[in-house]
């Protein structure tokens, strides 16, 4: 039977463009979950959208004397012209920004409030005198007590990695101004996550398929205690909070930030003429998958998970498939330093599936993994190009040379093709198991090791030498590798959906991919194929001196 696959994704937070260490970390793995599962007849609703709020939007637009309305929609079209270059195909990616979802924000605000799990109390908050107004953490700087960095902010410390309350740090400076703050009564709504302990530690016991980071990280603050938090802050940039006497103040931007994977289902069910088509995919058997990085772990395993509660009726999610980091080149990514690839630079100068294909193969999926410019070249002419690219360039335009551009008739199979054509068959049925369980760099590993058998397999067969005195062993042999081809279109359209798309075509095949489903589609004798270009380009060893040198410089 179909299932229904929900998959949330990260929101990005749209003051700035989107780097390799987002997409290896979260939106890549979730692209290539959600083109898998229609090929096997489940039904996916993607859906993420701009996090417009919260203290990096505003301070990006106080630096740029803008609004912060000006700063978000920027970056949100940047966003949507990204994941149409790159292939990430979102069922809906909207922002935090819609009055959808400040509806349900205000829905779930409330009924957590009627069952006694948000509550109202006072809280010391750091307020500047010379600004006169209240100050976020982030808007709070002052040294670090742990290292003594003199930078640190009020929410963490960047050199130590810590977090940190306003109160901890030393020589407390306001961010804007630099005088120093004192501290005032500000009365605000605080969620009762205390009350959820039990039955999250009961819940997360019944996880045993999550990454085990994953579920050390989560058990790690479970243990530690969880402590209720408050969920509305002194400022006027973000959702609204539903109750008289609070109009100058906003909910947290992480309370509603999460909230955005429903309302965004729900938008996205609107949009298509069927208000309530988006509860497939939050009750019953559906399962729900969240693609996030590291540093967003307790935010999708405990905090979101313990508001469905308290809200009931919706699944909690099947499965937080964090993905660790991406350094570059050896050292950890750092958007105020410059030290990253920035993806719309990518996406000018290079093809998607060479940037999807490396971060693939190389996905901080267990442990952190490195980005360097000379990989991506080596990866991309070795393995790209040499093995995978030129398999298909030798099989298509022999075929056009020699046997008209149709596929040939099969004659007698010797074993030597007849293991191949298992192999084929057993890579479609691994890469299925690997790509249902998540393990992605695993999954693109079975695939491509299929590519080089049968590069190996060429070789010994030689057709174009036995074409010239034996037509039919040679088209025996030809006819085994479209075969081969046609299944590697297919294990590979999750994480190469460009070259696989066209792959397909070149194989003569009509209709989608998709539609052809996880399955060998078998070329027929007669079949004609389209004339092919290479699928990939090769790169010149001059881009490694020439990327490497753009990183860290500040503009
Ligand atoms: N904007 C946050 C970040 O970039 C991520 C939010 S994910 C959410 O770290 F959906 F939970 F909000
Ligand atoms: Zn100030």
């Amino acid at each position: 039977m179909a299932e229904h696959i929900f998959i949330g994704v990260a929101w990005p937070y749209a003051n700035g463009s989107l780097h390799l260490g987002h997409i290896a970390g979260a939106y890549l793995p979730a692209d290539i979950f959600a083109r898998y599962h229609p090929l096997k007849g489940n039904k996916v609703l993607m859906v993420s959208g701009s996090d417009q709020h919260g203290t990096p939007i505003t301070l990006r637009a106080e630096q740029e004397s803008k609004s912060p309305q000006e700063i978000v929609s920027r970056y949100h079209q940047e966003f949507l012209d990204c994941w149409q270059k790159l292939g990430i195909s979102f069922d809906l990616f909207t922002t935090t920004g819609t009055l959808n979802h400040t509806q349900v924000v205000h829905d779930i605000f409330l009924k957590l409030q009627d069952r006694g799990y948000i509550y109202r109390d006072t809280v010391p908050q750091a307020y500047c005198p010379r600004c006169q107004r209240f100050l976020p953490d982030r808007y709070v700087e002052g040294t670090c007590p742990y290292c003594h960095y003199p930078q640190a902010r009020g929410d963490q410390c960047d050199e130590c990695g810590r977090t940190m309350s306003p109160g901890d740090l030393l020589d407390l400076r306001c961010r804007l101004c630099s005088t120093s703050p004192h501290f005032e009564v500000s009365e605000h709504f605080f969620f009762r996550l205390s009350a959820f302990r039990d039955r999250l530690k009961e819940w997360i016991a019944g996880q045993s398929h999550w990454r085990q980071n994953v579920l050390n990280f989560t058990i790690g603050i479970l243990e530690g205690g969880l402590k209720d938090r408050a969920i509305t802050r002194d400022i006027d940039w973000g959702v609204t909070v539903p109750q008289a006497g609070f109009e100058r103040k906003r909910i947290y931007v992480w309370f509603e930030a999460v909230i955005g994977y429903l309302s965004a289902s729900k938008e996205w069910a609107r949009s298509h003429s069927d208000d309530t088509a988006w509860q497939p995919f939050w009750g019953g058997e559906a399962k729900g998958f969240y693609f996030i990085g590291k540093d967003n772990i307790p935010f999708h395993t405990l905090i979101w998970p313990a508001m469905l509660m308290g809200y009931e009726n919706l699944n909690l999610p099947y499965d937080v498939p964090a993905n660790e980091f991406l350094t570059i080149e050896g050292k950890r990514l750092s958007t105020s330093r410059n030290w990253a690839v920035w993806l719309p630079d990518y996406l000018q100068r290079y093809d998607p599936d060479a940037l999807r294909y490396l971060l693939s193969i190389n996905m901080p999926e267990t442990g952190d993994a490195d980005f360097s410019w000379r990989e991506f070249l080596r990866r991309n002419n070795d393995e790209l190009v040499a093995t995978y690219g030129n398999l298909v360039h030798r099989v298509l335009t022999f075929t056009q040379r020699n046997f008209g551009g149709a596929v040939p008739p099969l004659g007698k199979l010797d074993s030597q093709s007849q293991r191949l054509l298992v192999r084929a068959q057993e890579t479609l049925d691994d890469v299925d198991r690997l790509l249902y369980r998540c393990h992605f760099k695993e999954a693109i590993k079975t695939a491509m090791a299929l590519a080089q058998e049968a590069n190996r397999y060429l070789d010994e067969k030689s057709p174009w030498k036995t074409i010239k005195e034996d037509e039919s062993t040679s088209a025996t042999a030809i006819f085994v590798a479209l075969s081969v081809l046609s299944a590697l279109k297919t294990v590979l359209y999750p994480f190469l959906p460009f070259s696989s798309s066209r792959l397909h075509g070149y194989l003569g095949f009509d209709g989608s991919i998709e539609a052809a489903g996880w399955r060998i589609q078998s070329p027929v004798p007669g079949q004609k194929l389209l004339f092919p270009e290479p699928l990939f380009r090769k790169l010149d060893e001059s881009i490694v001196i020439e990327e490497t040198s753009r990183l860290g410089i500040q503009e």
